[in-house]
């Protein structure tokens, strides 16, 4: 007997000469535009791989620009570049890149030993009169702009750059690609419609949690009853996410899995963004009860911090804040609490890479969750540091809604607490504050244990791998599509 799989395989094997005959003919009847008609749709069942081959399939842009006034983000727009220059390579094409330079904090030295981009930065000033120059075959056919909130705000660039776009002729238009960070930060968001207009526009979040916002809005404004926006047709808008991961070479470690001992909270020591003054007295509290389990001696009338208990063999638990800006350490947490300030790129991945747990820390309130993306994922992910999560984090950032890394601790267990069950791997004194033993809730703090908090290095290449190859296909849909 044949299975249903054998049929459909055999009719596929069947027809597909037929079809690739088809097609051919067809193709020069249309115009390339025509790859549409390649018959994907009839032999999907049996041809998984035909999104991995979509290299064959001639692209329609090749010279894209990449290009920021602002002095930041530059690591998440160079990821872009990466991933263009590694489509560009399979279809033919190039990419410039026009930002401000040197680079901050050392980053050329990541782009010249990553190889993210071969070619010489361009000055920003230069953009509008190097998309003008050449209005016809070989001219700029796709603009990525690195901070849309930034470089659409003001300046020469959200009035040129549709002018550029109205002088071209109809064959020679170019698509806009807006990477965006916030989605409430609305003060650029009015450029949206003329280009959506012209539908010549792509918006490139670089989180799911954003996506999903800039989505939602343009729903939203399709059913606006003022018929200029309606009629702009927001609905159609592409929305694609790019996480900006690099391949920060992670060496080998062959140490066995030791002790939890060092935690980071990365990012900008804001207090509103970061729960850091909770953390602080999480780890007081904690530390009073049961200053042993973190490796510290009690504190005695003459001391003003914690003092490493000497006689453990445990390393003792320490938590860095590797970012920028100020922040005031309890006096007790001194020798606890480590501020890593103003690193540069290369300085900054080897300590991050040494850390055994990355923290979070969002503030409940704050916009990271809902509207705002953190890189401190794609920073995690980078220097293969698991991530303390939780479901709704899972939710937001999806990739890294993967046990290849992340640790889940329930909501209702706070990061502090989940480090010292993660470092005693002991969470007793956990679960007997819940309601009862059998709760979704403790069953949630077992398998966090059960997991550990060690990810091995095969695991977090396999899922940036996963992610790279997502990228490309986003790059090239921006290089095919509109
Ligand atoms: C980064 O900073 C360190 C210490 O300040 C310095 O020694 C190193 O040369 C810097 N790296 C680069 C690539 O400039
Ligand atoms: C939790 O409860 C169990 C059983 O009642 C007890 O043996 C254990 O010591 C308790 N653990 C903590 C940390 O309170």
């Amino acid at each position: 007997m044949l299975s249903h799989r054998q049929i459909v395989f055999a009719a596929c094997f069947l027809v597909l000469p037929f079809l690739l005959w088809q097609f051919v003919s067809l193709s020069e009847q249309y115009s390339l535009s025509g790859a549409r008609l390649w018959p994907e749709t009839i032999c999907t069942a049996i041809l998984p791989t035909i999104e991995d081959e979509i290299h064959s399939i001639p692209q329609k842009r090749h010279r894209v620009a990449v290009a920021s006034t602002f002095g930041f983000h530059h690591d998440v727009y160079m990821s872009l570049v990466w991933t263009l220059e590694r489509v560009l390579d399979q279809t033919g094409g190039t990419v410039e890149v026009y930002a401000p330079q040197p680079f901050g904090f050392e980053f050329q030295t990541i782009v010249d030993t990553l190889r993210l981009y071969r070619g010489q930065v361009k000055d920003p000033e230069t953009l509008l009169d190097n998309i003008n120059q050449n209005m016809g075959d070989r001219g700029i056919d796709l603009v990525v702009l690195g901070t849309c909130e930034v470089d659409l705000r003001g300046g020469d660039w959200p009035e040129g750059l549709l002018d550029a776009w109205d002088a071209r002729d109809d064959d020679h238009k170019f698509n806009l690609a807006c990477i965006v960070h916030n989605f409430n930060d609305v003060s650029w968001q009015e450029w949206i419609t003329p280009w959506s207009r012209r539908n010549a526009i792509r918006i490139l979040p670089i989180s799911e949690h954003v996506a999903a916002a800039f989505r939602r809005s343009f729903f939203i404004k399709s059913d606006s009853p003022d018929p200029s926006i309606r009629l702009a047709g927001y609905e159609y808008i592409p929305v694609d996410v790019h996480v900006p991961i690099l391949d920060i070479p992670v060496p080998v470690d062959h140490r066995p899995p030791r002790i939890l001992s060092d935690a980071v909270i990365q990012g900008s020591f804001s207090t509103d963004r970061r729960d850091y003054l909770e953390i602080f007295a999480e780890l007081k509290e904690s530390l009073a009860r049961d200053p042993q389990v973190w490796g510290y001696l009690p504190l005695t009338a003459e001391d003003e911090s914690y003092i490493v208990d000497p006689t453990l063999a445990d390393p003792p638990f320490r938590l860095f804040l590797i970012g920028s800006g100020y922040l005031e350490i309890p006096s007790e947490l001194r020798n606890l609490v480590l501020i890593r300030d103003g690193l540069n790129y290369s300085d900054f991945y080897t300590l991050m890479r040494t850390m055994d747990i990355c923290v979070p820390a969002f503030s409940t309130g704050g916009g990271y969750y809902d509207s705002q993306a953190s890189s401190t994922f794609a920073m995690a992910v980078e220097c293969d540091v698991p991530i303390l999560v939780t479901e709704r984090i899972k939710n937001s950032y999806m990739y890294v809604n993967d046990d290849r890394a992340v640790v889940t601790r329930p909501a209702a267990m706070r990061e502090v607490e989940a480090l010292r069950a993660l470092r005693t791997r002991d969470v007793s004194f956990f679960l007997n504050r819940t309601s009862t033993l059998n709760s979704p809730t403790a069953h949630a703090a077992d398998a966090m244990m059960r997991m550990g908090w060690v990810r091995s290095e095969e695991k977090f290449r396999s899922l940036k791998q996963d992610i790279w190859r997502a990228n490309e296909r986003v790059g090239e849909r921006m290089l095919r599509d509109m």
